[in-house]
């Protein structure tokens, strides 16, 4: 089955042709195109994602993004192509809310033949309203251009599926599963004590830790995001053997359920830098240092007392934040060390952002199970389920 992927929840605009064999037992996916335009750089002067802005570009991006997915995909044929008249009604009523994209997009279609793909997957939520619209939208029209089926896909299932991608295989996993889903927007654990089919069973109750990590690095003047670079600086104090310097709260720590809070972790540092006079390059270092570890101390805590809660077998990370270096060293070590029999998934580095790879891997899943829709509507709040 070859999928075209399309992914447009937040800042970037990601398409990927992605070529899956096999069943829910055991899968295989080829990469054939991934392309993917991060919008980091514009968004970087607002201090963190600006919708209106994002929803523009995937606009004027979606349409160079797929061509050239495709093109690597060696899926681009020139020729001319006659749209019916009535199908070209259709989809200037799709793409209504962004009028230049639409006359490109027929251009655009009536140059190529239409390409080898059997389905196209596109993510209809979580994220930011603006920005799932342009990209869901943009996969009806596609749909409906090529006579192609379209399978919605929820992003948070992306990182769950994409995280268990080894060497491009998914193998079947010992249930029940468990995700830790940490990213820029959430920060939740999800439970799959059957396959493909999800409980909410622990969430934020303010901050996301991604965003978290975003704000603090602005406290102390990193650049969007901030994720990365307090990561950076955290691990300097560590190669030099520094101490935990500041001890930051550790909320919920010792709460019974498994949710999450990072509003008040976030204060303590907004206070601790207030009470510094000159805060130094040091300091900063410090402050990285500590906050890091006081995120992890949580996340780990709430994972374990899930893993116990619930016989967990498997454990996944996802998310952009399962980047993090000290995030997937600790996971790996405790895992270790503790629930030797459970087995770990971490994402492979480029999964763990935002990609439309993830999507593809969705997609496939999905679709196996013909969970085709002609209508797909955003949903911002979007859940697992
Ligand atoms: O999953 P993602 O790309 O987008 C959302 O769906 O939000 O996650 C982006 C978030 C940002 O908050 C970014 O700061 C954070 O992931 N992030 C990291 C790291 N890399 C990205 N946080 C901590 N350490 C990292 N290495
Ligand atoms: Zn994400």
């Amino acid at each position: 089955m070859k999928i075209l992927a399309i992914e447009t929840s937040c800042d970037e605009t990601a398409v990927a042709v992605v070529e899956a064999t096999g069943d829910d037992s055991s899968a295989t996916f080829e990469v054939l195109g991934n392309v993917l335009l991060s919008q980091i750089e514009l968004h970087r002067e607002y201090g963190g994602v600006y919708p209106t802005l994002a929803k523009r570009e995937h606009a004027k991006n979606l349409i160079p993004v797929t061509r050239a997915a495709l093109t690597e995909a060696s899926m681009i044929t020139s020729n001319k192509i006659n749209l019916d008249a009535n199908v070209q009604e259709k989809i200037k009523e799709l793409l209504h809310r962004e009028p230049d994209m639409s006359d490109a997009f027929i251009e655009f279609i009536q140059g190529i033949e239409i390409p080898d793909i059997d389905v196209i997957a596109v993510t209809h939520g979580p994220g930011l309203a603006p920005a799932l619209w342009v990209g869901v939208n943009f996969a009806q029209a596609l749909a409906l251009a090529w006579n192609k089926p379209l399978v919605p896909i929820n992003h948070m299932e992306g990182h769950i599926v994409s995280s268990l991608l080894q060497d491009g295989v998914i193998e079947k996993v010992e249930l029940p599963l468990l995700a830790l889903l940490i990213s820029g927007g959430h920060t939740e654990l999800v439970l799959m004590k059957e396959w493909l089919s999800y409980e909410l069973i622990g969430q934020t109750r303010d901050d996301a830790v991604g965003e978290a990590f975003d704000k603090v690095a602005r406290m102390i003047d990193l650049p969007y995001p901030g994720g990365p670079e307090i990561s950076k600086l955290a691990e300097l104090v560590r190669k030099e053997g520094g101490k935990e310097v500041f001890s930051f709260p550790r909320p919920m720590l010792h709460s019974k359920d498994c949710d999450f809070s990072f509003a008040g972790l976030k204060t303590s540092v907004l206070y601790t830098l207030k009470d510094i006079e000159n805060v130094t390059e040091e300091d900063k270092k410090n402050i990285a240092h500590s906050f890091e570890n006081a995120v992890t101390e949580v996340l780990v805590k709430k994972t374990l007392q899930a893993i116990e809660d619930h016989g967990v077998q498997t454990l996944v990370l996802g998310g952009g934040v399962s980047a993090n270096h000290h995030i997937r060293r600790v996971f790996e070590e405790t895992i270790t060390n503790k629930h030797s029999g459970v087995s770990l998934f971490l994402p492979e580095p480029k999964l763990t952002t935002d990609n439309a790879i993830m999507i593809g891997i969705a997609g496939f899943y999905r679709a196996l199970r013909k969970e085709f829709a002609d209508e797909i509507s955003a949903d911002s709040n979007l859940s697992v389920h």
